[in-house]
């Protein structure tokens, strides 16, 4: 079910935008990754957690084991009403085991978007990563790890759609701790990045891998 793994940023650098101002001052335990479908985050994610030996989790992952279900069958059988109240189950599950284990999770395009969602993100006090990119290059990954059947995703229309929807939730992103660029850029690179920027601290690496409660 993990249709996550395979998803990749792509290649050739451009200047990374966003500020650390409003990071925490220790060094964090626990990041968020979010932003629109094709950010990277499940690629970024992986390579991250890899890195620092942090379990890495998808949010979406978590959903389609809660749910016995895959996203796409949740979307065309329950509705999108019926994920985003399992999405919100989810990361509350999510957020209770957050400081137990040093942890990335990368959240589905449309979980910070919910107000409520935002809120609970905010006050758990977890750096929140924005993972911008130009909404063309969001496009043209999408439809390539469609055209691979990489990802099966609900919400991949036309590109007005695309467009309108990236357009509508840009400003909710803003909102994120830290916004990291990754058009043109590599996954290791975007990685490096974040890490940098946070501080964040590798692990010993752990004994069982993978072993997301
Ligand atoms: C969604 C994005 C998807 C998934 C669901 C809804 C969205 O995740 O959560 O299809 O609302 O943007 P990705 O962002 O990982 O594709």
């Amino acid at each position: 079910m993990n249709k996550r793994a395979t998803k990749a940023a792509s290649a050739s650098p451009r200047v990374p935008t966003g500020s650390p101002e409003r990071l925490r001052s220790s060094a964090p335990e626990a990041v968020f990754l979010i932003g629109f479908m094709g950010a990277g985050k499940s690629s970024v994610g992986a390579v991250l957690g890899r890195r620092l030996n942090w379990i890495f989790e998808d949010l979406d992952d978590r959903i389609e084991r809660r749910e016995r279900r895959t996203v796409a069958q949740i979307f065309r059988e329950s509705g999108e009403p019926a994920f985003r109240r399992a999405e919100r189950s989810a990361l509350q599950d999510v957020l209770e085991g957050i400081h137990n284990q040093a942890r990335v999770v990368a959240l589905g395009g449309g979980a910070f978007v919910q107000t409520s969602n935002a809120e609970l993100l905010k006050s758990s006090g977890v750096p929140i990563i924005f993972l911008d990119a130009p909404v063309e290059e969001l496009w043209e990954r999408c439809r390539k790890q469609a055209s691979e059947a990489l990802a099966e995703r609900p919400l991949l229309r036309s590109l007005d759609q695309f467009r309108e929807l990236h357009e509508k939730r840009r400003s909710h992103y803003c909102e994120a701790s830290l916004t990291i660029e990754t058009g043109g850029r590599t996954v290791d690179q975007i990685a490096d990045e974040i890490a940098a920027k946070l501080g964040l601290k590798m692990l010993e690496p752990r004994s069982q891998e993978g072993d997301v409660e």
